[in-house]
């Protein structure tokens, strides 16, 4: 019997208020965040455009708890090219950087290329992305992100085959014996999380479901309910 996993709950920017960024992010630690999960849209990857590697700067000083404890920086690259923003958000002060393997031309090198910064590095796969290219790089991931919408927006609805694709994450990472965190992104609600995590998932993203409530609190709690 595997062990109970560890989960955590990574509250998405993007639903945040941008007015007031830093206070968001604390409010939300504040309320059990686990991660804070950093979109960057490049409007030509995906059709949308977010925020930078100076905002990144300016929320990592708000990226701890109370007692200290620094809270991990998760940026996900909606971006094309990948390589010179990989290195910019780890310099800016990101934990983890993950990137979609379409963007990348040489998936290999950037993944070195994040780990060489010294942080953790992510592949994310899209609804119709199968997982093939982990077969040949699964040594170099500490993190797999699976995409439960089309990425580019908050507030879509989850799709429900992609539960199937973290069942394969799940095998393929546990036959690799790595410590890889399985991460899924998208329509991520109280009242999902459990088939989530049933599927094979240990990290959720969350952005509406959070943000769009006023007490952030209550809505991380509950879903910590439903993880059991
Ligand atoms: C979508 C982003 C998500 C988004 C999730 O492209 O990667 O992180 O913020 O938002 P919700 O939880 O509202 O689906
Ligand atoms: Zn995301």
């Amino acid at each position: 019997m595997p062990a109970m996993p560890t989960y955590r709950i990574a509250p998405s920017l993007l639903s945040a208020d941008f007015a007031r960024l830093g206070d968001e992010v604390r409010g939300v630690i504040a309320a059990g965040a686990d991660w804070i999960h950093f979109d960057v849209m490049d409007n030509h990857y995906v059709p949308n455009l977010t925020i930078g590697p100076l905002v990144a700067q300016a929320i990592k000083p708000h990226c701890r708890r109370a007692d200290g404890t620094p809270v991990p920086l998760d940026v996900h690259l909606m971006v094309q090219p990948v390589d010179a923003l990989a290195s910019a958000f780890a310099r800016a002060g990101a934990d983890l950087v993950s990137f979609h393997p379409e963007a990348s031309a040489h998936v290999d090198r950037t993944l070195q290329l994040i780990r060489a910064e010294g942080c953790r590095a992510g592949l994310v796969f899209n609804p119709a992305t199968p997982l093939d290219v982990l077969d040949w790089v699964i040594d170099k991931v500490d993190l797999v992100l699976v995409m439960s919408v089309n990425p580019g927006f908050g507030g879509q609805s989850f799709i429900d085959r992609a539960l199937r694709k973290v069942e394969q994450a799940r095998r393929l990472i546990d036959a690799s014996g790595r410590d890889i965190r399985l991460e899924v992104d998208g329509g991520i609600k109280v009242d999902n999380i459990r088939r989530v995590a049933d599927a094979g998932a240990d990290t959720f993203v969350a952005g509406s479901a959070i943000f769009g409530q006023p007490d952030y609190k209550a809505v991380i709690d509950a879903m910590r309910a439903e993880l059991g």
